[in-house]
């Protein structure tokens, strides 16, 4: 998962009588679900969406800290913001999210025309929030430990017409020594099966064609609730439900995914045939100092059932390069590994120490040059097999959902594939939320052109 910066909509252009708020999202899809989330309890306070910050009368930057680069990148946009605050003083700034939970009253410290700094376990407390901050004039911490996830009170407003994030769950309980994501989201919560249903459901009914099920670790879904339902069971429930095309899921775990839940997806008609399986690192003893409980072997045994039950599916995943104690015979074992595999894409990442973890303690630190000398090194080798991969889908005719116009060219729609592919085709007829089909006509790295096939 990349670290993001979103700060999407239309700016409504009606008479200025009333409130705005943004968001800006950094972080994963978790995050971006939570985002929703805030903007549906501003939105029955009253105010409206804005994508112009300097329009705005409350800013919610919601934050991620799962390395430092996207932390460091965060709290210069905070900085940003001063001189707003400056120039219009009841702006309401609030920090809200991961780094929010990790960093507290630090934060007011560190910019101090901040209002509001709201915890990851806070979320559902923006509404009495913000009206203590416009009533009092003072800043409020509302950073609390653990604890139930609320169902929400008022709906999410989503950002999207036709995919919508899902949580089933919240927290993790995996504590890998590299991972900051258990200490500032909490241990694993899941949602109650029939919450979630219902929740699809009616995203069904709201015309949305897709919906993705979240949660740090999706394979552990239903450990910690009474009834007997797994993650297996969830994704058959989903499954039935009419309303929607599309289910995907993020993120499987190697050591929790397993034969059922593989069964699951290739029976089911509407899950999506694409596995996102961070691996992480394909050295045994790296693996091992990670806490991930696999190994290679394990791993590389689990895709081979996978692609030999689910046909055409894609498989892509999660590197860190230059964990603790990766000597360039253990970094070639992941380089060895990524050939083998031959994964569809995968997303790689710098190790970033992060305080109060047990890898950031650890000796034998690797030197930033190494680090970044060996990520070019690996995505070198892993594009090349992405655009092998990737070219073996010319001409062929791939099922589509419509996600809209592409950004760089109006005359071009973009959508994806079931195994989660991006294609770029030139536009015709074809209406946003509905499920074409292109045939591919060129393969990049990262994208497929096609050409409408029906
Ligand atoms: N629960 C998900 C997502 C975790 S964060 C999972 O287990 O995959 C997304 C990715 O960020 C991880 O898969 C990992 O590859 C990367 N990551 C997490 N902590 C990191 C760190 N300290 N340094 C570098 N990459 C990290
Ligand atoms: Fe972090 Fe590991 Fe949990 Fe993923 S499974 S959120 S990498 S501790
Ligand atoms: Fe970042 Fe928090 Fe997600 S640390 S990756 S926003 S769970």
């Amino acid at each position: 998962m990349s670290i993001q910066e979103k700060n999407s909509g239309s700016t409504p252009v009606e008479a200025k009588n009333r409130e705005y708020f943004t968001t800006i999202t950094y972080g994963c899809q978790m995050n971006e679900s939570d985002s929703e989330h805030i903007a549906g309890q501003l939105q029955s306070m009253g105010y409206q969406f804005t994508a112009d910050i300097h329009v705005a009368d409350i800013i919610i930057i919601n934050t991620c800290c799962v390395r430092e680069s996207a932390e460091k990148k965060i709290y210069g946009k905070i900085g940003e913001l001063k001189k707003l605050k400056t120039a219009k003083p009841d702006l309401v700034i609030a920090i809200s999210g991961c780094m929010a939970q990790k960093d507290k009253e630090a934060l007011f410290k560190k910019a101090p025309h901040v209002d509001l700094v709201i915890g990851t376990h806070n979320i559902y407390q923006f509404v009495e929030n913000i009206k203590q901050i416009k009533a009092s004039k003072k800043k409020v911490l509302a950073v609390g430990e653990e604890g139930e996830r609320p169902s929400p009170a008022v709906p999410a407003v989503r950002k999207g017409q036709v995919s919508a994030w899902v949580p089933i769950m919240h927290g993790c309980n995996n504590f890998c020594t590299y991972c900051i994501v258990p200490y500032v989201r909490g241990r694993e919560r899941s949602r109650p099966l029939e919450d979630i249903v219902t929740e699809v459901t009616e995203l069904g009914k709201a015309g949305f064609k897709e919906i993705t099920l979240l949660g740090q670790n999706v394979n552990s879904y239903g450990k910690d609730t009474p009834t007997n339902a797994d993650f297996a069971d969830l994704l058959q429930a989903i499954d039935q439900i009419d309303s929607i095309e599309r289910i995907r899921f993020m993120t499987s775990h190697p050591r929790d995914m397993n034969e059922k839940v593989i069964e699951v997806i290739k029976n089911g008609a509407k899950i999506c045939e694409h596995v996102h399986l961070p691996v992480q690192s394909g050295s045994d003893t790296i693996l091992a100092r990670m806490n991930r409980g696999y190994t290679a072997d394990h791993y590389r045994r689990l895709v081979e059932q996978i692609r030999e039950k689910i046909p055409d599916v894609s498989i892509t995943t999660d590197i860190i390069v230059g964990f603790p104690g990766e000597t360039e015979q253990l970094f070639e074992e992941t380089l060895a590994f990524l050939k083998m595999i031959r994964f569809d894409a995968a997303y790689t990442f710098l190790y970033s120490p992060r305080s109060g973890t047990p890898a950031a303690e650890m000796t034998e630190q690797v030197p930033p040059e190494i680090k970044k000398r060996r990520l070019q090194q690996l995505m070198q080798v892993q594009n090349e097999i992405s655009l092998t991969i990737n070219k073996q889908l010319e001409g062929r005719r791939m099922e589509v959902l419509v996600e809209g116009t592409s950004k760089n060219d109006v005359h071009k729609m973009t959508g994806r594939t079931r195994t989660n592919k991006i294609v770029i085709w030139d536009k015709t007829q074809e209406k946003i939320g509905q499920l074409v089909e292109v045939m591919v006509t060129g393969a990049q790295t990262w994208v497929l052109k096609g050409q409408i096939a029906n």
